[in-house]
């Protein structure tokens, strides 16, 4: 019979970690990591990422059953399930740099379990990982246990997006199990099911084979990816003959075989995952001597870097083809609305466009904070600060950064841009007054009328 879970512990405290283990009802979970500063804020009043109804469920239910501790190994060694959701960003150099990832984080977690455990445990690939990965953990588990431990790997790949995570976490479409299938690993299986079971429709939990499991969370990412690629790519089109990609995607989208979601134009997807899990799949084919597959997929992030410097260098050449000293307010810093991740934003790569272009920029996010922005910019110190520091500002308020400046730039589509005091911002502007849409939520017409030229991804101007 399937092992009832009454400890749950969690490996990795970020923006996964954190909110899948704050959601789970009675079952006692204690989320570990070894950043200390990290766990403190989950101990805190003011938690380290941003996501809306996170507060509530974590003031709810911390100290009741959810704990946060950097005892890693107190948390292993009570637990009878673990979940591991330490980071797996892409390899900077050696094998595989720039594509594969770097799974060092997930093998030092794993190792940690196998020297901790003196009891069988049930192990949970949560991070998004290449394919077989499961089989690795089990040969690190395998080969450092102690005598009578066992453990069983699962996958358990996340879907949850930044900025409805909460909402996604308590009513998913699917949550996904992959297991050996093997009698010992299918009753694993039915373990986490029970827990999910919680809270989640029995029909929503889907249990597959454990390659099955990995390789859908990947594809599931690239899928989603290719349709903003897709999208953009006919943005292009539609700048060059004066179609309007808004009511394109709506069309399109009109086909119930299509549907209507993730067919925004924008300037460019961002966030820690896209990029990474497709490169990830990249790789995949390429050790799999399917070169023409790892093409196809590569298309998707080129295309997605096409979009972001074809925006950048219409700014530069609506601008007159200079935008030296010119002051440019950047409104969005976070790669979406609704969350404080800047991971892999477009802003980034704009903001670095518009700095080798000698430009002033003047940087506004609700929620993103000063020295975010310039770890950003500084690519965490691999950059120095000196010299850009004369030509960053970074504002509290979308007044003042946009006062005096000659191009008011959209990068992240949070709905206070969509309600501002346009006329205000504009009679502080100086004349041209452009506006670049990046995120297509500006009322045109409005800001046409006030005098505004406005400049949107996907229309023909
Ligand atoms: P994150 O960087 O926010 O969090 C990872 C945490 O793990 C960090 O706090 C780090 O200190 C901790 N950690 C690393 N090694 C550790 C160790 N050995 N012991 C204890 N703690 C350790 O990353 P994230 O955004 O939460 O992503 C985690 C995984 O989930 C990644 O594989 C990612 O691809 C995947 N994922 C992310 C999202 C998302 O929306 N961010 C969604 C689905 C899946
Ligand atoms: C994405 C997936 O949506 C999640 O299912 C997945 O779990 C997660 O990656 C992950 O594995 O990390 P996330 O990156 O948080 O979630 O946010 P998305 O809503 O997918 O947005 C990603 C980027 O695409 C953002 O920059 C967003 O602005 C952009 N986007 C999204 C568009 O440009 N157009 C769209 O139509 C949708």
């Amino acid at each position: 019979a399937p092992v009832e879970v009454k400890k749950i512990c969690c490996i990795g405290a970020g923006y996964v970690g954190g909110p899948t283990c704050a959601v789970i009802p009675h079952i006692q979970v204690t989320i570990v990591d070894l950043n200390q500063q990290r766990i403190d804020a989950w101990n805190s009043d003011t938690l380290p990422i941003y996501e809306p109804g996170l507060d509530e469920v974590v003031k709810a239910a911390r100290g009741k059953n959810l704990f946060f501790s950097t005892d890693v190994d107190k948390a292993i060694e009570e637990a009878d399930l673990i979940f591991v959701s330490v980071n797996t960003p892409t390899k900077k150099s050696g094998i595989g740099a720039g594509f594969a990832a770097d799974l060092k984080f997930l093998q030092l977690a794993t190792r940690r379990i196998a020297e901790v455990a003196k009891s069988s445990k049930i192990v949970v690939e949560k991070s998004t990982v290449p394919c077989r990965t499961a089989d690795a953990m089990r040969t690190i588990l395998e080969a450092n246990s102690k005598p009578g431990c066992h453990f069983d790997i699962l996958s358990n790949p996340e879907f949850l997006a930044e900025g409805t995570a909460i909402e996604d976490l308590f009513g998913p479409d699917r949550v996904l199990i992959g297991s050996l299938q093997t009698e010992q690993g299918l009753s694993a299986c039915q373990s986490l099911a029970n827990v999910y079971a919680n809270w989640v429709p029995r029909e929503r939990i889907l249990t597959v084979g454990l390659w099955s499991s990995e390789l859908s969370k990947l594809a599931a990412n690239a899928m989603l990816a290719q349709r903003i690629s897709s999208v953009n790519a006919l943005s292009a089109i539609c700048e060059a003959t004066g179609a309007n990609i808004d009511e394109v995607a709506y069309a399109v989208g009109k086909d119930t075989r299509m549907g209507s979601k993730f067919l925004k134009a924008s300037v460019g997807f961002g966030g820690s995952c896209f990029q990474k899990d497709i490169l990830n799949l990249v790789y995949l084919s390429e050790s799999l001597h399917l070169p023409e597959v790892a093409k196809y997929w590569r298309a998707v992030v080129e295309m997605n870097e096409y979009q972001k410097s074809r925006f950048a260098n219409k700014v530069v050449n609506t601008l007159f083809n200079t935008i030296t000293g010119k002051k440019i307010a950047i409104l969005g810093w976070a790669f979406k609305k609704d969350t404080g991740d800047t991971r892999e934003s477009p802003s980034i790569t704009l903001a670095n466009h518009f700095l080798t272009e000698k430009a002033r920029i003047d940087i506004y996010d609700p929620q993103v904070t000063e020295s975010q922005i310039w770890l950003d910019l500084t690519d965490y110190g691999d950059i120095p600060a000196e010299p850009i520091k004369p030509h960053v500002k970074i504002s509290e308020t979308v007044e003042e950064a946009c006062k005096n400046a000659e191009a008011i730039v959209i990068c992240t589509e949070w709905d206070e841009f969509k309600t501002l005091d346009w006329q205000k911002i504009y009679d502080n502007c100086p004349r041209p007054a452009f506006v670049f849409d990046g995120r297509l939520i500006l009322d045109r017409k409005a800001l046409t009328d006030i005098g505004f030229k406005v400049i949107s991804i996907g229309t023909g101007d």
